[in-house]
């Protein structure tokens, strides 16, 4: 069955637009009850493999509330999140205003904008970030193309999202997780049961982190690393621009 916020070609980024307007005031809470917690120390692990060093500017591509962004700011990094949704940027600007063991100088900054177009000159960052967002662009592809544009050579470019488990058990176990628990919690704690279910249904429409691998190869990347979280039920991809 088809779900309220998916839409294939050109409509697709309305609606994912509606999608986080909606759910942005309980994103991070239910971020929380889906992944028991979990995608804290995935983000972590995002942000370790970033390598941080003094002077290093970060852009993190699809921010939302901004968890991998303030990760990479506390590392060190002059961090920049850029995502296109008002509601998503607005809370994540106001974790700025909170108080946090973060200095002055690792603020990060917050800007609306396209990360299929993103306004940024080419060569611009030492690292590149995604979370989460891949999976909800018109064309992933174009997103790691962007990525790619922006990320000065051997810049790192991180990528976490959703995967698809090799092994059919346990995909089918997962799958049925974000196809029954997921939507039930988005309804119980959102009010909103389809916000959910969207991911079910994005991930089956994105080829996930085996094609994320090839892309990267394609460019070129090196090092390209897949690394499975939960038996392929999360992964990050990793790799870095050439010199
Ligand atoms: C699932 S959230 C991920 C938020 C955050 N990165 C995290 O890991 O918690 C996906 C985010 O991607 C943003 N997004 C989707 N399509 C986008 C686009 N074309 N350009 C910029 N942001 C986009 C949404 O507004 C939303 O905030």
């Amino acid at each position: 069955m088809s779900n309220t916020f998916y839409a294939p070609g050109e409509q697709r980024a309305a609606k994912v637009n509606d999608l986080f307007a909606r759910i942005a005031r309980r994103y991070d809470l239910i971020n929380d009850l889906q992944s028991f917690g979990l995608h804290r120390s995935w983000k972590r692990r995002v942000a370790n493999l970033a390598r941080v060093r003094p002077g290093d500017r970060a852009l993190d591509l699809c921010c939302g509330t901004g968890d991998i962004t303030f990760a990479l700011a506390r590392r060190g990094a002059e961090a920049t999140g850029l995502d296109f949704s008002a509601e998503m940027l607005s809370i994540a600007a106001a974790r700025n205003r909170q108080p946090a063991p973060i200095t002055e100088s690792q603020v990060p900054r917050f800007i609306q904008g396209d990360a299929q177009q993103i306004e940024f000159a080419e060569n611009s960052f030492d690292i590149v970030t995604v979370g989460y967002g891949l999976r909800n662009l018109t064309s992933w592809q174009r997103g790691i193309d962007e990525m790619f544009r922006v990320a000065k050579p051997g810049a790192r470019l991180i990528v976490l999202d959703f995967g698809k488990p090799a092994n059919p058990v346990w995909r089918a176990i997962y799958f049925a997780h974000l196809k029954m628990s997921v939507p039930l919690i988005g309804l119980l704690f959102c009010g909103n049961a389809s916000a959910y279910a969207y991911i079910l249904e994005s991930l089956k429409h994105y080829p996930a982190q085996l094609a994320v691998a090839q892309k990267m190869r394609e460019l070129k990347l090196a090092n390209v690393r897949v690394i499975n979280l939960l038996g392929g039920a999360m992964a990050i991809n990793y790799g870095e621009k050439p010199v």
